[in-house]
């Protein structure tokens, strides 16, 4: 119990604002040469599930305090702020939590951000990641607002095993029925994400793909995700992370498997194909295999911080600019300058850190700052 209570504060305070960055435009790179393309919104830092690697029920009981509706960006804050993104480049939203369908009406948001396009007149890729709980009853209201297309987390096709990982004793068919709901309302093709821990769910992956392949062939693609040392909180242990090169080894004795060339630079997913036909399968080792050298990504939290990295220990108070007097280009220059100064690439360190990471972080939470 005693490593479980830690004080969840540090990164909810700032790194300064830098001065705005004279004439910036998209495309911008970072000190890295990264060039900026996905903006991940945060829009709740609630979830109904416990699952253990991000909201252990230890540490976010009934005495937890989440964020106050009033310092939650409104919808209009957020659109303005992603209409600015667009305008340095960014062409991919993702929504997500906590549980971005737990906050209220946020198809009302969905058709707000699929108004935006980029310079040249074309659709952003617009998507969310959610558990699946709510889905079945948001899937027809979340693609009528204009979403494309949706990531589902499950961990699990055993029932038991499904109710052990989230901790909540949530039922899988649930997930699967909302899961077949996003798919009859068209949007597909659904990414499945499956968080992998060695003796708690690693049996499951063989089961899971032979669900999904047979049930739904190349309309829904499983990825299997390595247990992240994410935050401070989830106990990760490097003897629980199935390396992704035995996940692959695992299927293929069962599923013939080939690999295929990257969709795009960037991507945190390596995929494969079923020799026969049955779709594609991919893996995400930040782990094993760290993917920052092309890291695209910021990330915007419930209230308004952006965060250079997942594992980023503080952010930049973007809703101070929002609400004060600052206008779009002050904005969009001040961001410029943040990603211009960019270096993160924490998985590459803590991989050539050994175990236990890079020393001294105190790393934000991903509920906070979403998947
Ligand atoms: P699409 O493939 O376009 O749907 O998006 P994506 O690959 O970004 O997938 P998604 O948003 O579903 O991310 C999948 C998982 O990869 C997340 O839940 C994280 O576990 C992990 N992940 C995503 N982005 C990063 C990142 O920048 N760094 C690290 N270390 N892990 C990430
Ligand atoms: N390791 C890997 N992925 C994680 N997620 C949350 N915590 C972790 C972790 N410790 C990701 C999962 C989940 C999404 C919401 O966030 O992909 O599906
Ligand atoms: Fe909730 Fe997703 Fe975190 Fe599980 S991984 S606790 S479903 S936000
Ligand atoms: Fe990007 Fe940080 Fe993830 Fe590396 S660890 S891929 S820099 S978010």
């Amino acid at each position: 119990m005693g490593e479980n209570i830690i004080p969840l504060v540090d990164w909810r305070q700032d790194l300064p604002l830098p001065d705005p960055l004279a004439g910036a435009a998209g495309p911008l790179a970072d000190r890295l040469g990264r060039p900026l393309h996905d903006l991940r919104i945060s829009v709740t830092d609630r979830c109904n599930f416990r699952c253990s690697y991000c909201m252990p029920k230890e540490v976010f009981d009934h005495q937890y305090k989440f964020l106050p509706h009033s310092s939650l960006l409104s919808f209009e804050e957020i659109t303005r702020l992603a209409r600015v993104f667009v305008g340095l480049g960014v062409r991919k939203l993702r929504l997500t939590g906590g549980e971005p369908l737990l906050r209220k009406n946020v198809e009302g948001l969905v058709e707000q951000l699929a108004a935006l396009r980029a310079p040249d007149g074309s659709a952003l890729d617009l998507t969310l990641t959610t558990n699946g709980s709510l889905l079945e009853r948001k899937a027809v209201a979340l693609q009528r607002a204009g979403l494309r297309r949706v990531t589902v987390s499950l961990d699990a096709l055993d029932d038991a095993v499904f109710r052990r990982m989230n901790d909540v004793d949530f039922p899988v068919a649930d997930v699967l029925r909302g899961v077949d709901a996003a798919l009859a309302a068209g949007l597909a093709p659904i990414k499945i994400n499956m968080v992998v821990k060695r003796g708690t769910n690693d049996h499951e992956i063989v089961p899971l793909a032979r669900h999904l392949r047979e049930r739904y062939g190349a309309a829904v693609v499983l990825r299997c995700i390595e247990f992240m040392d994410v935050g401070a909180t989830n106990g990760w242990r490097m003897d629980e992370v199935l390396p992704s090169a035995e996940v692959v080894e695992r299927l293929s004795a069962v599923f013939p498997l080939e690999p295929l060339e990257p969709n795009a630079v960037g991507e945190t997913a390596q995929r494969w194909r079923y020799r026969d036909g049955g779709g594609e399968f991919g893996v995400i080792s930040s782990v094993t295999r760290a993917f920052c050298r092309d890291c695209n990504r910021a990330r915007l939290s419930t209230e308004g911080r952006l965060f250079m990295c997942l594992f980023a220990s503080r952010g930049h108070d973007l809703r101070a600019l929002l609400r004060g007097e600052a206008d779009d280009a002050r904005i969009g220059a001040t961001i410029a300058a943040i990603w211009n100064q960019r270096d993160d690439r924490y998985s590459e360190l803590r991989g050539a850190a050994g175990p236990g990471g890079p020393a001294g972080a105190r790393r934000v939470e991903m509920h906070y700052i979403g998947g």
